[in-house]
């Protein structure tokens, strides 16, 4: 599939958070990638579903919420009616995993899980073929603007052979320090879905950036 681009909402400016959704709305993207933090799963605070009921009102593009909470599962259908299209829990948050991703399922929501840089890929054997979508981090979750983790491309490139061995539909999403500088060889290794929050935002003409991240040159990389 050609990859999809998902701009992080966290990085949008809030003073005008509908004019900066406008703009990914009529831009090449094709999600709205939305961070929850509780203060607790991670060291920062973010939003909840009040906020995404309203960027649910502006949205044009699916709603990708990840959720960097403890306890998802206990919110998952408030998530679901603020108006997520693809819910995402950490795999580092749920005791009992394989119940949260059918309690998302059963709320009809496209299902994800997301693994820390230091979680192995392995974990997810027993649950991939359940699974939408894999979210490697390439950041330790909290924070917009961090730089990326380069180990990340060998952990893609695990997780597309799991995905590949169990015959899994799950597609790969990437989080974190996600720019023009990387974005190709991420694909390359097996990236489907590229989370970018500062590379758009804080680039001097975001509309173009993501039309840049999304067209990608004919470059290739060794992988
Ligand atoms: C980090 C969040 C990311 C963040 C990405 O915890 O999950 O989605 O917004 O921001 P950048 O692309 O700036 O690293
Ligand atoms: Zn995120």
């Amino acid at each position: 599939m050609k990859h999809l681009i998902a701009p992080s909402l966290l990085s949008a400016d809030f003073r005008h958070l509908a004019k900066d959704m406008d703009m990914i709305n009529k831009s090449e993207a094709d999600w709205f990638h939305v961070d929850v933090m509780d203060g607790s799963f991670v060291p920062n605070i973010s939003f909840g579903m009040f906020i995404i009921e309203f960027m649910k009102s502006v949205a044009q593009k699916p709603l990708d919420v990840h959720l960097m909470i403890v306890q998802p599962e206990k919110y998952l259908e408030a998530f679901r009616k603020a108006g997520a299209d693809i819910l995402t829990v950490h795999y580092e948050a749920c005791t009992h995993l394989h119940r949260t991703i059918q309690q998302i399922k059963q709320t009809c929501a496209k299902a994800g899980v997301a693994i820390n840089p230091h979680t192995p890929v392995d974990v997810l054997q027993d649950v991939i073929t359940d699974l939408d979508m894999v979210l490697v981090m390439s950041v330790n979750p909290g924070f917009g603007g961090q730089s990326f983790i380069e180990n990340t491309y060998n952990k893609i490139k695990k997780t597309k052979s799991l995905i590949l061995s169990t015959g899994s539909n799950a597609i790969i999403e990437v989080d974190g320090g996600v720019g023009l500088n990387n974005i190709e060889k991420l694909v390359e290794c097996g990236a489907d879905v590229l989370v970018a929050g500062n590379a758009v935002f804080k680039s001097e003409n975001p509309q173009d950036t993501i039309l840049q991240l999304k067209t990608l040159n004919k470059k290739t990389y060794q992988v």
